[in-house]
């Protein structure tokens, strides 16, 4: 069990296009796509429907960002057609100083412990770019299985998923149950 608690998410909002700005301009952080140089501010004006774009803290300091989407109901296909009970799950630490020290994990649990706390979500999926072997190796830690390799928005993946029943057993829902 991952000790969460000076670990917080908050909704990302048109104030964090700074710090988002920041964190890009290291290597190991995702950017934006080529040509989308106001990405972050349409992102964050208003988020889309089946997104939920969060700020991790970490005792009140901007740890990372964290990103929960619906693919039946996010809007630009991303996923392609996908039926209800899926949720895709974002992930990113900002400064490189808090790479590597248990802090994505912590992340990762809070993030697992919000989608498996709506009753009817069965699966969470990931879709690391298929060359990145440590972000592999790090949602398999956490119980997720390869689902296979895929294209998405013109990047080879490898898409991974964990299924509530895996989450359980690995006792990941057991604050869950006691409620
Ligand atoms: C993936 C990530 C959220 C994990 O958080 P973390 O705090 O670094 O990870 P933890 O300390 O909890 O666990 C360590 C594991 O994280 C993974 N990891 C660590 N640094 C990483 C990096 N720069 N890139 C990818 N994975 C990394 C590795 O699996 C590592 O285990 P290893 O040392 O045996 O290789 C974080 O490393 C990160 O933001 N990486 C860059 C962006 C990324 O790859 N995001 C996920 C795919 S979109």
């Amino acid at each position: 069990m991952h000790d969460t608690a000076d670990l917080t998410l908050r909704p990302a909002g048109p104030g964090d296009v700074a710090l988002l700005r920041g964190w890009e301009r290291y290597p190991h952080v995702p950017s934006s796509p080529p040509g989308c140089d106001w990405c972050w501010e349409v992102e964050l004006a208003a988020p889309r429907a089946g997104v939920e774009p969060m700020i991790a803290l970490l005792a009140g300091r901007p740890l990372g960002f964290l990103q929960i989407l619906d693919p039946a109901r996010e809007q630009t296909g991303y996923w392609g057609p996908v039926g209800e009970g899926i949720r895709a799950i974002d992930i990113w630490i900002g400064e490189p100083a808090d790479l590597g020290r248990g802090l994505g994990s912590r992340m990762m649990a809070s993030a697992l412990a919000r989608c498996f706390g709506e009753a009817g979500v069965c699966e969470v999926w990931v879709d690391p770019l298929a060359g990145n072997r440590r972000a592999h190796r790090f949602y398999a830690r956490h119980g997720f299985r390869v689902l296979g390799p895929r294209v998405l928005d013109g990047d080879a993946c490898l898409v991974m998923g964990l299924s509530r029943s895996d989450w359980q057993a690995a006792g990941r829902g057991a604050t869950l149950r006691r409620r």
